[in-house]
């Protein structure tokens, strides 16, 4: 009648996939409880971590448990205990573990009605409350795991990728937040072809390279010539933090999601905890207070 789950932190983008690619991180998340009551409804009885609200409609968990539950005919309830390690606006999907977690351990508790494409429709609705809009870059690896790709949203169609063995992820948060909404509004609405054709080549090219294990082209084509140029300047030293991963050997970085976290990948664990030291060395030369992971993609 109770599932603890871990919800995964992710990351979003994955430099040239705006909005379509993300991957998710099996080191850093929150834990949720999720029980089954006597009461009909879902019911938030529990926050800890970060100070989110516990009124049902206005809790993204809650809104995503909601949007299933309100698809169902049960003379019962839940009620939700959230664990919450992931600080909103950093940049991993904090809003995607939230919105996932709920109908995830709901959908457990009932015997898996629902599959995971259908668990991502719920939860959009949940993302949707925290982003001001739909996407589902970040639930879609939370749900699946590894390496995703929305297709489509309507109708909602999601890929799931293949991870090459080995690859390793570096995440640094500096502790700014910065609210998607905000990190969305200054974006322009329409892009020159030739940076369109750049960016379309880069996304196709990655795709590739994670389905023939070819890390030099995951690193050639981990770019971004859209967003970041951008969302780069809301994030303090993002040029001396991606020089310094380069140097340190990382394959690729970027902006994680709507940043301020910033992602970098690499071959084989030492190396990403060389890009650690590297990357951490930039901000401790700085008054930002920062946290750093180190994260295995599979
Ligand atoms: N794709 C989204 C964005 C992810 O970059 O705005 C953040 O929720």
């Amino acid at each position: 009648n109770e599932i603890k789950i871990f919800s995964p932190a992710t990351v979003a983008n994955v430099a040239c996939g705006f909005d379509v690619l993300g991957f998710c991180l099996d080191s850093v998340g929150d834990h949720m409880v999720i029980r089954k009551v006597e009461k009909k409804g879902i019911h938030i009885s529990h926050i800890e971590g970060f100070d989110l609200p516990y009124e049902t409609e206005l809790n993204v968990a809650g809104v995503s448990a909601l949007a299933m539950y309100n698809t169902l005919d049960l003379d019962f309830g839940f009620e939700i205990e959230i664990y919450k390690k992931i600080k909103p606006g950093s940049g991993i999907g904090s809003s995607a573990a939230s919105a996932v977690g709920s109908v995830f351990g709901m959908n457990e508790l009932l015997g898996r009605p629902f599959n995971k494409t259908q668990l991502t429709a719920f939860a959009i609705q949940g993302e949707a409350l925290a982003s001001k809009c739909e996407h589902a870059d970040n639930l879609a690896p939370a749900l699946f795991g590894g390496f995703t790709l929305v297709k489509s949203i309507s109708p909602l169609k999601i890929l799931d990728l293949p991870s090459p063995d080995g690859l390793y992820a570096t995440i640094i948060h500096p502790q700014i937040e910065i609210k998607t909404s905000e990190s969305r509004a200054i974006l322009p609405t329409e892009v020159p072809l030739n940076k369109a054709i750049e960016q379309w080549a880069n996304l196709g090219s990655l795709v590739h390279a994670l389905h023939t294990n070819d890390f030099e082209l995951i690193g050639d084509a981990l770019n971004d010539v859209i967003i970041e140029p951008y969302r780069s300047q809301l994030i303090p030293e993002f040029k001396l933090v991606k020089e310094a991963a380069l140097q340190a050997g990382a394959l690729g970085v970027g902006i994680s999601g709507s940043g301020p976290s910033i992602f970098s990948l690499s071959q084989g664990l030492d190396t990403a905890n060389t890009v650690k030291e590297a990357i951490a060395s930039v901000y401790k030369n700085t008054e930002i207070v920062f946290e750093i992971h180190v994260s295995k993609i599979n």
